[in-house]
């Protein structure tokens, strides 16, 4: 989102939309459209804010001590809040992991965040993270997890589950390429649902995975809500670890 000025009034209408069904977790960053994403989220849960969950991201290149406060402030304003609900070091850069994580501790201590986190983690950084003192009270690694991207869960995803941290998935649906699947779309057709829905059930059957889908068009907004709804039988599971098989081994984290 943000990054097309003509976009802007439906980004704004299918994020109300989400907040008015329910959908009230928001992930955005200071990298999306070089801030405007931010500023689409501040018009959308305006008068709205208290029901919302905001989450932000610090890109690596700013994320020393300093460097993370001052982004973090250059968020807040964007975003038009006094507090950013779970702040994200977006992935890993340059600067000391104790460097980013003093600069959250400080964010913490004056309740500009509520909670920090990593994105695009592996299980070594992870472990590096909790090694350090304050390592352990990092509330989520935010990383790539779709039916076609299962990698994690030869190594990240147990590690997490083991210390009960949960995971947020990102680009749930593949950024649209699971859609067309002929093995989706037989399980969608049982469940008189769309493919985006059983992508989504699919991720949102493990109690400890979060899922957040970008949509902008408002079908999709609804789609997406109505798939909290669904449960996929064992049959389901079968067909989709047919074609979509589990790893086999431990290999290196995905991005986008
Ligand atoms: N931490 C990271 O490094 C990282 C990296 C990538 C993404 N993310 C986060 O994850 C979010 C989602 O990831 P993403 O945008 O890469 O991929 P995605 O959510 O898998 O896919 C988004 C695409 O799917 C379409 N879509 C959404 N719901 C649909 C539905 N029900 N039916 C058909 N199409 C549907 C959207 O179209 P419309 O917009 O037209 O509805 C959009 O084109 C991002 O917005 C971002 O917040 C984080």
């Amino acid at each position: 989102m943000g990054e097309s000025i003509r976009q802007r009034k439906e980004e704004v209408a299918a994020l109300r939309l989400g907040i008015d069904l329910g959908l009230t977790l928001i992930d955005t960053a200071e990298m999306y459209g070089d801030g405007v994403a931010e500023e689409i989220v501040a018009e959308a849960v305006e008068g709205r804010r208290d029901a919302c969950f905001i989450v932000s991201k610090v890109l690596p290149e700013n994320s020393t001590r300093a460097g993370t406060i001052a982004a973090c402030e250059r968020s807040l304003r964007r975003l038009k809040t006094d507090r950013i609900d779970l702040y994200l070091l977006h992935w890993r850069g340059r600067p000391r992991l104790e460097e980013t994580l003093s600069g959250f501790e400080a964010l913490s201590d004056a309740g500009t965040i509520r909670y920090w986190g990593v994105s695009n983690f592996d299980v070594q950084d992870m472990g590096e993270l909790y090694a350090l003192k304050r390592g352990p009270v990092c509330v989520t690694d935010q990383v790539l997890y779709n039916l076609r991207r299962r990698g994690i869960e030869a190594g990240l995803l147990p590690w997490c589950r083991d210390r009960r941290i949960p995971i947020m998935a990102y680009s749930p649906i593949e950024q649209g390429r699971l859609l067309r699947d002929r093995v989706l779309t037989a399980v969608a057709i049982r469940h008189r649902a769309t493919t985006a829905q059983i992508a989504l059930a699919w991720a949102l059957r493990q109690p400890d995975i979060m899922v957040i889908p970008k949509a902008a068009t408002l079908a999709h907004v609804r789609e997406n809500r109505a798939a909290l709804d669904i449960r996929l039988t064992d049959q389901d599971l079968a067909e989709l670890d047919r074609t979509f098989p589990p790893p086999k081994r431990r290999g290196p984290l995905e991005m986008l």
